[in-house]
């Protein structure tokens, strides 16, 4: 399994004071950013017995379980036990973590103590996220301008301007999810109209 960044999603998807479920590779997450915006992704697993943290809620600078109510600091540890308010919960008891940094607008995951920074991604803003019930090689027999593995790049016609297209790729058990950026000068909304093109043109190719 090689160790790398992974794009789990778009910042401006992830507002603080919320939580979302993240993915590295085949290890679930959870992603969440405090209401003063720091951020922190863990294992999808509370350490009390299971339940999805990314079903929790974050009330300030801490994530509740939505099972039980135990509480976690953004460094992962329980803050404290609702069943036992006097108690000081054991550091012992804590969530496990992964790094998560953001960048050009980009939410990636690594594990912990990747030494190498996540991909630079120069001149590019992001579009949107989309999910999609076919693979990668469907997607670049629709559109031959794109290549790439993990990161597809290439010069694309839309709206009569050749546009600069960036898909992060995150393969999912049954598709694939990829995070959308453009050139900074590229109209949004024709980018993203063009991205739902391209998922109808994939998927109905795979249905044919
Ligand atoms: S499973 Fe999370 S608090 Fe019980």
């Amino acid at each position: 399994m090689t160790t790398r960044w992974i794009a789990t999603g778009l910042s401006h998807d992830l507002p603080n004071g919320a939580v979302m479920a993240g993915q590295w590779q085949a290890t679930e997450l959870a992603v969440w950013r405090s209401a003063t915006g720091k951020l922190a992704a863990w294992k999808d697993r509370c350490p009390h017995r299971g339940m999805r943290l990314s079903h929790g809620f974050v009330r300030g600078e801490t994530l509740s379980c939505i099972y039980h109510g135990w509480v976690y600091g953004t460094d992962g540890g329980c803050k404290h036990i609702p069943a036992h308010p006097a108690l000081t919960p054991p550091a012992a008891i804590c969530a496990e973590g992964f790094a998560c940094v953001e960048a050009n607008g980009v939410l990636w995951l690594a594990p912990v103590g990747m030494a190498e920074d996540p991909p630079r991604l120069v001149d590019l803003r992001p579009v949107r996220t989309l999910s999609l019930t076919c693979d990668l090689a469907t997607i670049l027999g629709v559109e031959p301008a794109l290549g790439g593995s993990d990161i597809i790049r290439g010069s694309v016609r839309i709206g009569g301007q050749d546009e600069e297209i960036c898909l992060l790729v995150q393969p999912r058990p049954n598709g694939i999810t990829f995070h959308a950026l453009c050139s900074a000068r590229a109209d949004v909304v024709q980018v993203s109209r063009w991205l739902e093109a391209l998922r109808r043109s994939a998927e109905e190719k795979v249905a044919a």
